[in-house]
């Protein structure tokens, strides 16, 4: 193996350079819209990879070419050993970032920058402490808020995930952009999307032209600058004149923008996902058990990814429920 193979470049051309990492399908939040509300069946421990694991596999991945690691979960700082796992991972010398809801995060600001975790994206979908509770069913927002703050001033490189569903938080859309006033980070807006148990519906979903149409009636088209694309980036980003931080809009929904994908996602389970809405998984985990190489599977795994959605290429079929019904829930995901 060495990195001129190119098992992670796909029939399309593109070149998978960026694992996202789930490590655990627990969270210490309960956001409808990612977790079903009777809960998701937990896999037994046993089946989940172990930090070695993790390590092991991922730097097989590496070997090919990946040069960066999102760990992710459900909440990936509910795992015990993350410590551990950040420690191995960072021996492994790519870029390192985090998905987190930032509830238990000052207690890891050590490990983080000790693993040179720069890029934290934390997930908050409102500004409003009982609004937070609605919809995380817990109340943790003060926590978060702080978290946030201490991230900011310690130099961490934040973005704030909002997933906006239409009559629960999307009033809030000047509020955070506004907030990248004062603060320097990157608000994005997530288009609500379909996966099993979450009860999307179209019309849940507030679409990046409605965002857009939300900061004009506010913002004049002068102030409103659109930025430019960065190489793979998921959202499409502008900034207000004169504001410190930027926000951008992560529009899978109406403005798919897989042409430019680079990513592959292993669940906590050591399955190999090509995308986010596959209805596909290959078994790395139990290959790497058995002493088999993983190489081939993974490569297989990529020939096979589908140029849009996993396929789902039109707006019907994107929007068909028996589809969702077979895509795993995005708690055991990872987003
Ligand atoms: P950066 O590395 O900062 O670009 O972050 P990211 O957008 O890759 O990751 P993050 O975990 O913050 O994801 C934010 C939102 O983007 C989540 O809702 C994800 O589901 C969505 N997202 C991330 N990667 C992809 C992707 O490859 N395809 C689609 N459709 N959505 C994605
Ligand atoms: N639609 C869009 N984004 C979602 N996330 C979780 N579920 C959904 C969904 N149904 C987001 C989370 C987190 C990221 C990893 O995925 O808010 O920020
Ligand atoms: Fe990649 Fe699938 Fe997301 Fe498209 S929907 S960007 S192919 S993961």
């Amino acid at each position: 193996m060495s990195k001129t193979s190119n098992i992670l470049v796909d029939s399309m051309g593109r070149n998978h350079n960026y694992l996202r990492i789930s490590l655990t399908e627990k969270c210490n939040l309960r956001c409808t819209y990612c977790m079903p509300e009777q809960g998701v069946p937990l896999t037994p421990s046993a089946q989940l990879m172990t930090a070695d694991e993790i390590y092991q596999i991922a730097k097989i991945f590496v070997r090919h070419g990946v040069t960066k690691i999102r760990l992710t979960g459900g909440e990936p700082l509910v795992r015990k050993d993350f410590k551990e796992i950040v420690e191995k991972l960072a021996t492994l010398g790519t870029s390192m970032a985090l998905t987190t809801n930032a509830v238990l995060i000052d207690r890891f600001l050590p490990t983080l920058k000790a693993a040179s975790i720069q890029k934290i994206n934390v997930s908050l979908d409102t500004l409003r402490s009982e609004r937070f509770q609605k919809i995380t069913l817990k109340a943790t927002f003060e926590a978060v808020q702080q978290n946030i703050d201490r991230l900011l001033q310690e130099g961490f490189e934040l973005k704030l995930n909002v997933v906006l569903l239409k009559g629960v938080n999307d009033d809030e859309i000047i509020d955070f952009i506004k907030l990248t006033k004062s603060k320097p980070l990157s608000v994005r807006f997530i288009e609500f999307m379909p996966f099993d148990g979450n009860r999307w519906d179209r019309s849940r979903t507030v679409s990046l032209e409605e965002i857009l149409a939300c900061a004009t009636e506010v913002f004049t088209t002068d102030e409103i600058h659109r930025l430019e694309n960065v190489p793979n980036d998921t959202s499409k980003n502008f900034s207000i004149r004169g504001y410190q931080g930027d926000f951008g809009v992560i529009s899978t929904v109406t403005n798919p923008f897989c042409d430019s994908c680079n990513r592959l996602r292993l669940t906590a389970n050591g399955r190999l996902r090509n995308c986010l809405f596959s209805e596909q998984e290959s078994d790395l985990l139990t290959a790497y058990r058995n002493g088999q190489p993983i190489d081939p599977i993974i490569q297989k795994a990529v020939r096979l990814k589908f140029a849009l959605r996993a396929g789902l290429d039109t707006p019907q079929k994107f929007e068909d429920p028996a589809h969702h019904r077979k895509n795993r829930s995005m708690i055991t995901i990872g987003g």
